[in-house]
Parts: C-alpha cells; sequence; structure tokens
C-alpha cells in the first residue's frame, strides 16, 4: 500500500488533479497496485480565510505517513504576493529536500509540436533542475525602500553540495537511462563565482562517466538551441532559475504547458509530482484544462513508487488519446477536461 498525500492547490489544480487521481483510481482497481489518497485544502482559499499556507508540523506529517505527493497549483490573483504558494511549495522543495526537479521533455505526437517538420524522436530529452537554491533562496533585501536611491539585492546561493548533487543525478540519469550526452547549461560567462563552481563540479563528475559525452552552452544559446536543434538533447542540467525558464519553452515544443510533466525527487524520501504549468487563472473553473500535464506526472509518480509498468500503461494511454485527437481545445480537440481524463481511462487495457 502506498500512501498519497493530494494538494489540489488553486486555479485549474484541482480540475486537473481530481482527472490524475481518477485515472490512479482506475488503474488500481484492475492492477496489483494499492493507493490510498488523503486529500489537503492547502492553497489560497485557506490562506485567505485562516492565513494557514503550509500547516505548522505539514513537513514532517508528509515525511512520516508518506510515500508520494501529488499536487495540483498554486498561485491566486488575490495573492499578489505569491507568500501561500512560495509557503507551500518552495516550503515543500526546501523542506523536504527535494533537490532533483526531473522534467521530461517529449513530443507524444508530430502535430502537437510548434517546430516545423520535427519527428517524435527529435524532441526527447530530460531537465534536471536544481530545487533547492539558487535564485530561489530568497536571501536579499532592500536599501533605502520607497526612496529614489533604493537599492534591491536579490542573491543567489551555490552550494558544492547543491551543485555536486544535482550533476550526479543527471549524470546517473544518462548511465541508466543509457542516453549518450549530458548538456550543462549556464551564465558563466557572466555569473563569474555560482557559473566558475558550476564548471568546476560539472567537469569534475563528468570525469566520473567516461563513456558520457558532456556539453556546455551559456543559457541564452541553449534557449535558441531549444527551438532550432532540440534533437541535440539528452540530459540537460542548470540551476533552479535557468531551469524554470528553460522547461516551460520545454513544454511548449512538445505541445504546450497542458501537457508538460514533473517530478520534484529526493530519492529515498517522500518526492512531489505536480505538472510544470500553474493555476492558469484565466481557464480556471471553466473546464477545460488540459489534464495531460497531471495524469503523466501521476505515471511519473507510479514509477517513482516502483510501479513502472503501470507508468507506462498511463503513457501508452495518454499517447492513443491524443493520437486519436481526444484532447482539450489547446491540443485542437474539443474536449472538457473531464472528457479527456475519460479519454485515457477508456484506452487503458482492461
Ligand atoms: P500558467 O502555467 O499557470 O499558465 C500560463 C498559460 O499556459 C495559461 O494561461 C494557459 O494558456 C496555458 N496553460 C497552462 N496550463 C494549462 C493546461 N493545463 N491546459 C491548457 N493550457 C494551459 O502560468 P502563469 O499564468 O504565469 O501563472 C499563473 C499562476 O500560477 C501564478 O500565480 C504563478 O505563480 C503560478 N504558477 C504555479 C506553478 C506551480 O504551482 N507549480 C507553476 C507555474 C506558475
Ligand atoms: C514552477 C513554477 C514555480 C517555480 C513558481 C510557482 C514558484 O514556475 O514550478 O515551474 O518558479 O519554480
Ligand atoms: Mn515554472
Amino acid at each position: 500500500m502506498k500512501r498519497i498525500a493530494v494538494i489540489p492547490g488553486d486555479g485549474i489544480g484541482p480540475e486537473v488533479t481530481q482527472q490524475a487521481v481518477r485515472v490512479l483510481e482506475r488503474l488500481q482497481s484492475t492492477r496489483d497496485l494499492e493507493l490510498d489518497f488523503v486529500h489537503f485544502d492547502w492553497g489560497a482559499d485557506k490562506f485567505l480565510s485562516d492565513g494557514i499556507s503550509l500547516p505548522e508540523g505539514a513537513l514532517e506529517m508528509l515525511t512520516s505517513d508518506f510515500d508520494a505527493i501529488l499536487a495540483g497549483a498554486f498561485g491566486d490573483p488575490r495573492v499578489p504576493s505569491n507568500q501561500h504558494a512560495e509557503d507551500i511549495l518552495l516550503g515543500m522543495r526546501r523542506g523536504l529536500d527535494l533537490y532533483i526537479n526531473l522534467r521530461p521533455v517529449r513530443l507524444l505526437n508530430e502535430r502537437l509540436t510548434p517546430l516545423a517538420n520535427r519527428k517524435t524522436d527529435e524532441i526527447d530529452f530530460v531537465v534536471f533542475r536544481e530545487n533547492t537554491e539558487g535564485a530561489y533562496c530568497g536571501a536579499g533585501g532592500f536599501l533605502k525602500k520607497g526612496t529614489s536611491e533604493e537599492i534591491a539585492l536579490q542573491e543567489e546561493v551555490n552550494t558544492r553540495r547543491g551543485v555536486e548533487r544535482i550533476i550526479v543525478a543527471a549524470f546517473e540519469y544518462a548511465k541508466r537511462n543509457k542516453r549518450a550526452r549530458v548538456t550543462m547549461a549556464d551564465k558563466s560567462n557572466v555569473q563569474r563565482f555560482g557559473g566558475d563552481l558550476w564548471q568546476r563540479v560539472f567537469r569534475e563528475v563528468a570525469a566520473g562517466y567516461p563513456e558520457i559525452e558532456t556539453n556546455h552552452q551559456f543559457v541564452d544559446a541553449m534557449a535558441m538551441f531549444m527551438v532550432l536543434d532540440p534533437s541535440q538533447y539528452d540530459v540537460i542540467v542548470s540551476n533552479n532559475l535557468f531551469g524554470d525558464i528553460l522547461t516551460d519553452l520545454g513544454a511548449a515544443i512538445q505541445g504546450g504547458l497542458g501537457l508538460a510533466a514533473s517530478g520534484n525527487i529526493h530519492p529515498g524520501k517522500v518526492s512531489l509530482f505536480e505538472p510544470v504549468h500553474g493555476s492558469a487563472p484565466p481557464l480556471a473553473g471553466k473546464g477545460i484544462a488540459n489534464p495531460v500535464g497531471s495524469i503523466l506526472t501521476s505515471a511519473m509518480m507510479l514509477e517513482y513508487l516502483g510501479f513502472p509498468s503501470e507508468s507506462v500503461e498511463i503513457e501508452v494511454a495518454v499517447r492513443d488519446a491524443i493520437s486519436a485527437n481526444e484532447t482539450t481545445t489547446d491540443l485542437g480537440g474539443n474536449l472538457t477536461t473531464e472528457q479527456a481524463g475519460s479519454a485515457v481511462i477508456a484506452r487503458l487495457k482492461n
């Protein structure tokens, strides 16, 4: 029995998460798979009504009582500071030390990519985004705030340990999955100190994997090459902020944010799975958001929990539904969120 904490969150989060849970429930009714779901109402509504974002003791409770966390999205126009999202999402990433943000970029069907003449095997890579430090450390401050001489300092933290473990994770993944090349993206031509550390650690770690080809690109060039020549990538490793930006671009070339899955992982510990997209306020409550990003995220979660064949079954069902044009409007179909979930369920083998 695997215990799953479900945190649907804000905006389209609950709508898409509901479909992912339906898919998992269907699968467990017909497979040797036992999942126990416990829902948590953490998000903007709770924050606005009683001031609580990430409840006290939540991290300890998640660690002791759960095997994985399935989240929707956090962010609400009624909370312009984004405080609750930071507390909940970044709170879990940092507090549970989920140092790997694994974001696959895979074209499931040729017609989905906005790039011309790309075959499915030409867009197929994974991004290892550092997930606990970098520009997300929250360090900084104001001097002379509110005056015309105001200074805002925004710091970035790069630790030897943090940089090394994400680069090692990228190489280990490449080795395990027989991926030929690891490419690191940074801005070491400008960010002299952090960039220098990443460069040195990358070379050191790479030396331990002589069978894996290594490559380095400045992140601005990578953004260009991801559009012009995505087939060169197998595994990309980058810091927290660049990884965030590159994976929205990665989502776009695989068909859009509605499709992109992600795992926030610390191997061996309770880990958090959530789609790459956010709460998409313009779509919220309309029943039109694409649930596939969340469904593929739940497939990643199953793989993490030790159910690789069930994970692949979900991916195949998603691929089949897309091939049959059984999709939401963002992918050119005409289904609602719930109908798109049902289409995937209908394509799971009995
Ligand atoms: P977003 O990812 O929420 O949406 C951007 C656009 O992408 C949407 O307007 C929509 O056109 C499209 N899109 C996203 N998900 C889709 C789906 N499932 N189906 C169809 N189309 C989809 O990004 P944003 O508008 O920049 O951010 C909105 C809020 O979400 C903000 O508060 C932001 O901070 C937050 N956010 C949260 C997370 C998270 O919880 N992991 C991730 C990104 C953004
Ligand atoms: C993501 C999101 C988050 C991030 C925000 C909502 C804090 O954009 O998960 O990609 O920047 O990491
Ligand atoms: Mn993002």
